[in-house]
């Protein structure tokens, strides 16, 4: 997979794309990313991306010609899957969504920023519109890390072989059981029995049953799908 992410602010992605996981993924060649500076499509000497909008109104927007002339330098190159803009009125991203762009080939994230985008771009350029939540940032780089990481960490190899995504809170449908590392008792807090007796059949049906557990108190919501669709939560299938 490679993934091109187009932002007026590339600095705000250095780090957390040069860390952790998606540093080794990267490393291992799993995924290849790589950021483009918006400014750099600029036509003025001040590098402007953004002006104020027509019909007036607080905020600025960012300009058609510098993200059309980055993106079709990228269609130019070779062809993409899906251009997603991160945007807080596109649809809620979520696990599913994740599972399925992770079966895509190249992707370009645009970053909105400002009041938004002109509508141009949506119009012409983007295949997609995601948002991560129901409250808005004051741009969409935060977004866009967002979402790769949760695409990055499903690919194959991503993650080291012990480190499986397919078990994580939501693949399943319900959120992870309570986990627990040495020491077995902690300032008069013990690990639960069944976890140290080495019965890998007993650990499956208390973590299923805490797991169920522990969805039914904090969100119901998925309990009710889990139980009515049970094979709704479903894992990308990744051609090995
Ligand atoms: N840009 C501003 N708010 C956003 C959100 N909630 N999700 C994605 N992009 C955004």
């Amino acid at each position: 997979m490679r993934i091109d992410i187009v932002t007026a602010f590339p600095k705000m992605l250095e780090s957390p794309l040069n860390e952790s996981m998606l540093k080794k993924a990267q490393e291992r060649k799993v995924v290849e990313i790589v950021v483009h500076d918006l400014r750099d499509y600029a036509h003025d000497k001040h590098r402007t991306v953004d002006d104020s909008p027509y019909g007036g109104g607080a905020g600025m927007v960012l300009k058609p010609e510098p993200v059309f002339e980055a993106v079709e330098a990228l269609l130019a190159e070779r062809t993409y899957s899906e251009v997603i803009l991160l945007t807080a009125d596109g649809e809620t991203f979520n696990q599913s969504i994740a599972n399925e762009i992770s079966l895509k080939a190249n992707l370009i994230f645009i970053c909105g920023h400002y009041k938004g985008v002109d509508e141009r771009i949506r119009e012409r350029l983007v295949t997609r519109e995601i948002s991560i939540g129901d409250y808005v940032l004051t741009g969409g780089e935060i977004a866009a890390l967002t979402v790769i990481d949760a695409v990055v960490r499903l690919l194959p190899g991503a993650l080291g072989d012990s480190e499986s995504a397919l078990n994580d809170s939501f693949q399943t449908g319900l959120l992870d059981s309570p986990q627990y590392t040495r020491p077995a008792e902690f300032r008069g807090m013990k690990v639960p029995e069944v976890l140290l007796a080495g019965d890998h059949e007993e650990v499956r049906k208390w973590r299923e049953a805490k797991s169920i557990e522990r969805t039914t108190a904090r969100r119901p919501d998925l309990i009710e799908k889990f139980l009515s669709e049970p094979d709704a939560a479903k894992a990308p299938a990744h051609k090995k």
